[in-house]
């Protein structure tokens, strides 16, 4: 990657990580041989990331919604799901990364929240990356229990703000994502962080998930790196030197 690049790197890259089942069909085969290569593809985004210094990464593997596909595909997603936790947790308590689960954990298989937890309390002490996997994740779900757990704290209308709400969203005292990338050529969110991304850039490739590579990562941060995010300023003010901050 360009080296100039550096300095415009995102603190926060969330990634939808969509197209498996695509890329398992155009090679003839079943969708679970897409996620098995979709994890594989994972590892390494997530090694690079570290390498890079990003200091947090959201990766999106399962929503609310996937509970609609068929309960074959849902068992090996989650016994997937059970040898990333066996398997990484130990490379990522030696990289220094953190795993982080966003997302309704309660509602998950008991041995996959069980190993979850583990690996969250293993890594606990890791402070070089941020690993955030968006497990049984929805957005709107996710703002409705932070609705809840403000009311339930006691806290009057007058006191409802952007920061006593964010705190209790699940990435709570988390700087938002400033780069959002979704793979496979679909151009929609499907109900990922709708709160957080307000003010992300966006970046849509038609690459399929398990395709996914350094290479394909540095082109995000490139245009990444190309755009200006203005914060609701003129061009003019930020070419005046008034700063990129909200
Ligand atoms: C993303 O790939 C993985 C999950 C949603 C768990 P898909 O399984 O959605 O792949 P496509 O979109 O069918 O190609
Ligand atoms: C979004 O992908 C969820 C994940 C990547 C985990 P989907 O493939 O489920 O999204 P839709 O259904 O095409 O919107
Ligand atoms: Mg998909």
């Amino acid at each position: 990657m360009d080296q100039s690049l550096t300095g415009k790197l995102p603190g926060h890259i969330a990634i939808i990580m969509d197209g498996n089942g695509r890329w398992a069909k155009n090679r003839g085969l079943p969708r679970t041989a897409g996620h098995r290569a979709g994890a594989n593809a994972a590892r390494a985004i997530i090694s690079e990331c570290r390498r890079l210094g990003i200091g947090v990464l959201t990766l999106y593997a399962f929503s609310s919604e996937n509970w609609n596909r068929p309960k074959m595909e849902i068992a090996a997603l989650f016994r997937l799901l059970l040898d990333f936790a066996a398997r990484e947790t130990p490379g990522m308590l030696e990289k220094g990364i953190r795993l982080n689960v966003i997302g309704d954990l309660d509602g998950l298989p008991l041995p996959q929240r069980a190993a979850l937890k583990k690996s969250m309390e293993t890594t606990s002490r890791c402070d070089s990356m941020l690993l955030n996997l968006a497990l049984n994740y929805g957005a709107r779900a996710e703002i409705i229990q932070a609705v809840k757990k403000l009311m339930a704290s006691g806290s009057r209308p007058e006191d409802v703000t952007e920061t006593s709400l964010g705190a209790c969203l699940y990435t709570g005292g988390m700087p938002d994502p400033d780069l959002l990338i979704r793979a496979s050529g679909e151009q929609r969110l499907s109900n990922f962080m709708l709160y957080q991304c307000a003010y992300s850039e966006l970046y849509f490739t038609p690459t399929l998930w398990p395709d996914f590579d350094a290479a394909e990562l540095a082109k995000a941060l490139e245009a990444y790196a190309s755009r200006e995010r203005r914060f609701g300023k003129t061009g003019e003010q930020l070419a005046q030197g008034e700063g990129h901050g909200r």
